[in-house]
């Protein structure tokens, strides 16, 4: 075992050709974040050295997408292929001690245990030159494929467009996920171009160390999910479902009620309290926190910065979007509520609107503890309801007005009715 640190490579710098949009492919979202956003999540969990990230196409605006991030970023000024992008760390790396684990910005599911296995079996016996992740799946497809030797020994790799007929059913395939040592980088020297693109493969490494009869093992990942590498729409696709599967099953583990996981959509970075029901054809978006015993949807939209306070409620067709729900408060029906702070027991009627943008600024909606509107009431913002007060069905609350406590008002604009029940 080796006591020095592992360093991680991390490959982003490829244009995303297969996806046919301009936009770079690490930063492609699903759940709510960048994929590029899930290999950091996991690097988190492993400790390393140092993080360094490959960046070519769009550089800038992947650089820009995680600005916060704990990572040193590393040109790679023509994009001639993956081993072309590893050989750019050579100037960092080419003296570290330790390991180094590179993997692709595209495999967003990978676990961190996963990884760590793969360092393990990398540093159990000493002098292995690299260690390569696998996995075995019934459609291979675009992978490169494994290929091994009479005694199962790991003798090379071939990219998916080489592969003869014969290779093309081989099941096993690299996840482009390997741990090396600094010695990868004199082997990348001798990785020659691909004769049809000139581009310089990482695997071709393998191939490179395995003739010199340097030894290279492989991890077989039980999961082959974890090894998706996400090239077209429909990987991605693929992956936003399974990236979605995982988030609800997390939420399930810690007593949230989904009461059909299938037809809920929970993005990442999302909170949620126990005993929270959350029904059918709802849509949370990253940055929403619910309290607990809740009740959300079914049919509910809730978009970043709402807030639900424990107990409160939103039903359907109702869409919040930085929006706070006190303590028991209700929302069930059709209604949206946009730049809101709404306090205690508040209940919200069926169709009521928070008017908060006029076409130029977002204003503030405050509705206090205990105050009910009544169906259809729009509340054109900056508006306020004092405490308990009360909205007639259909009232509109006009731009500046202040709703006084105990209060009720009807009508269009609205206006306090006294003594009189409505
Ligand atoms: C790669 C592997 C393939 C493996 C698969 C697993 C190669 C040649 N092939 O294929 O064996 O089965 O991953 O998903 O490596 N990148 C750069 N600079 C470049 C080119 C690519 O940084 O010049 C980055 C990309 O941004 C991407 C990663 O390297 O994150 C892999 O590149 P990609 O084009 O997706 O390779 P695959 O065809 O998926
Ligand atoms: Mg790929």
């Amino acid at each position: 075992m080796s006591n020095h640190k592992v360093a991680a490579v991390v490959l982003a710098a490829g244009k995303g050709t297969r996806m046919f949009s301009p936009y770079p492919k690490v930063l492609q979202e699903i759940c709510g974040k960048p994929l590029l956003y899930y290999t950091f999540k996991t690097l988190k969990e492993i400790e390393l050295e140092k993080v360094y990230v490959v960046i070519g196409y769009e550089a800038e605006k992947v650089k820009d997408a995680f600005k916060d991030e704990q990572v040193s970023w590393v040109r790679q000024n023509e994009l001639k292929g993956t081993a072309d992008a590893l050989e750019t760390t050579a100037q960092f790396l080419k003296d570290h001690k330790g390991s180094i684990l590179v993997l692709s910005g595209d495999t967003p599911l990978i676990n961190p245990t996963l990884l760590k296995g793969l360092i393990q079996v990398h540093q159990n016996s000493l002098k292995t030159a690299a260690t390569v992740l696998t996995c075995s799946l019934d459609v291979a497809g675009s992978y490169g494929r494994i290929i091994r030797d009479k005694k199962g020994g790991l003798k090379g790799i071939v990219e998916a467009e080489e592969c003869s007929e014969k290779q093309k059913k081989i099941k096993e395939i690299n996840s482009g996920t390997y741990v090396f040592d600094n010695k990868v980088f004199d082997a990348l020297k001798k990785v020659k171009p691909n004769p049809s693109n000139g581009e310089y493969y990482l695997p071709k490494v393998i191939d490179v160390f395995a003739r010199e009869g340097k030894k290279v093992k492989t991890l077989v990942a039980e999961n082959p999910a974890e090894c998706l590498g996400v090239n077209t729409t429909d990987e991605l696709n693929t992956a936003a479902k399974i990236m979605r599967q995982r988030i609800i099953d997390g939420f399930q583990q810690k007593g949230v009620i989904i009461t059909d996981p299938e037809n809920t959509y929970i993005e990442e970075e999302v909170l949620i309290g126990k005993e929270t029901i959350i029904y059918p054809f709802t849509v949370i978006h990253s940055g929403v926190l619910i309290g607990e015993r809740c009740q959300v949807g079914p049919f509910s939209h809730l978009r970043k910065g709402t807030v639900l306070e424990d107990g409160a409620g939103v039903g359907n067709f109702t869409e919040t979007k930085k929006t706070r729900l006190g303590r028991n408060s209700k929302a069930k029906h059709l209604s949206y509520l946009g730049d809101a702070i709404i306090g205690a027991d508040v209940n919200i009627g069926a169709g009521t609107i928070t008017a908060n943008y006029d076409g130029v600024r977002k204003e503030q909606t405050v509705i206090e503890d205990g105050a009910s509107t009544g169906s259809g009431t729009v509340l054109v913002a900056p508006v306020r309801m004092g405490r308990r007060s009360k909205t007639g069905a259909g009232a509109v609350v006009t731009k500046g007005y202040n709703v006084p406590e105990d209060a009720t008002v009807v009508g269009i604009p609205a206006k306090p009715v006294s003594n009189r029940r409505i």
